[in-house]
């Protein structure tokens, strides 16, 4: 068998996918420009492995360089990470984000179909259900309206591999719909590290928790909801990586797109996240209720009996895993990877 290439490997989701997939024997090459990620991320993965990653740092939108490495290696599937993901700055910079994200996504196929490489795992989102459908998703839902350009370029991307596959045969094409991903490698070695103020929960939670932030501002507590503020589908950013080791060898025994929600099925309030992160870690996280922010669903979880049923996935971890491995990550990584 050649190699996964992990497009966008060396980012968060794509780190930690690396790690599961060395650890399961699979040879794999990075591909990254570094744009949200650094060197550091990759270092750390042959640290925690022991294997040393052959990584090329370029532009994926840039096909001819791309090419080069379909060139140099036996690339057997691609996984397809890389894409701008802040859902607030894709409001405001919408051609900056369909740009890189789309071009991303026709730079990778065009050089697939040239080198006769057959498979690709797509990093979609729970987003695509939109704001129309009921919780919990199921994967046969339309996909729906979406508040955001973010969200729009994985739909439009999850079409584009939809029609790709339409026209070539031999194509096998799987549709990965994640939830709400956080925690870290148990380790305490790699995590997620975002630029500047952090746009989501676990990484504000965490900031917050070590001194980087004076308090995190809870968005609304007037939803319909058990506790008022908003429920999401967690998962340990470990158990995702372990998905995408069972869609590798579920996409080399099939044709067509498939698509699986890759969560734990029971949705958490922002009140029991923070409340968890306290309890478990016994550090305090100073907070105020402020107002909804634009956008945010009241619910949103999966129903991950397909990836059960046909991946033999299911999620291992905890709550608690979750919230102590976010911490770990950050106590010893206070700025990151920037030491
Ligand atoms: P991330 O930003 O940590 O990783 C993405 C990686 O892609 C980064 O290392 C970045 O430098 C790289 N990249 C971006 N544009 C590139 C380009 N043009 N050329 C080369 N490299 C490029 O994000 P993540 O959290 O690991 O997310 C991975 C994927 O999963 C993304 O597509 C994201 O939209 C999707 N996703 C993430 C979440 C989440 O909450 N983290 C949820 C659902 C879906
Ligand atoms: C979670 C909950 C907030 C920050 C986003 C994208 C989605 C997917 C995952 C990529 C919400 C609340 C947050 C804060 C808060 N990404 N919150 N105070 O919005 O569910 O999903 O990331 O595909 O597409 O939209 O995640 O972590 O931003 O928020 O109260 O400072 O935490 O209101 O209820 P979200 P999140």
């Amino acid at each position: 068998m050649g190699k996964i290439l992990l497009a966008g490997g060396a980012g968060y989701i794509g780190g930690h996918t690396a790690v599961e997939l060395l650890e399961a024997g699979y040879d794999v090459v990075i591909v990254d420009n570094y744009s949200n990620s650094s060197p550091e991320a990759v270092r750390r993965i042959e640290e925690i492995t022991g294997k040393s990653v052959t990584t090329y740092e370029l532009d994926i939108k840039d096909t001819d360089k791309l090419e080069n490495v379909f060139k140099d290696n036996d690339i057997s599937a691609v996984i397809h990470f890389a894409g701008l993901k802040a859902v607030g700055e894709s409001v405001a910079k919408p051609v900056m984000y369909y740009r890189n994200n789309i071009d991303t996504t026709l730079s990778l196929l065009e050089c697939m179909s040239k080198y006769g490489v057959h498979n690709i795992i797509f990093s979609s989102s729970a987003t695509v259900y939109g704001e129309e459908n009921p919780v919990p998703y199921t994967e046969e839902m339309k996909r729906g309206t979406c508040t955001n350009p973010y969200g729009w370029t994985k739909v439009m991307m999850e079409q584009i591999l939809e029609d790709a596959s339409k026209a070539d045969a031999e194509l096998s094409v799987v549709l990965l719909r994640y939830f709400n991903p956080i925690g870290a490698h148990p380790s305490g070695r790699m995590g997620e590290d975002p630029q500047g103020i952090p746009n989501n929960l676990m990484p504000y939670v965490s900031q917050v928790a070590v001194g980087r932030r004076e308090k995190l501002t809870i968005f609304g507590k007037d939803y319909d909801t058990p506790d008022g503020t908003c429920r999401r589908d967690y998962i340990h950013v470990v158990d995702l990586a372990k998905g995408h080791v069972k869609a590798v060898d579920y996409v080399f025994g099939h044709k067509g797109v498939e698509v699986f929600n890759l969560g734990t099925g029971t949705p958490y309030s922002v009140t029991e996240i923070v409340d968890t992160f306290e309890k478990v870690n016994g550090v305090p996280v100073p907070h105020v209720y402020g107002e909804r922010r634009p956008g945010d669903l009241p619910e949103s979880y999966a129903n991950a009996d397909k990836a059960l049923r046909v991946l033999g996935w299911k999620t291992e971890k905890t709550l608690a895993d979750m919230c102590r491995d976010s911490w770990n990550w950050q106590k010893n990584n206070p700025n990151g990877y920037n030491k």
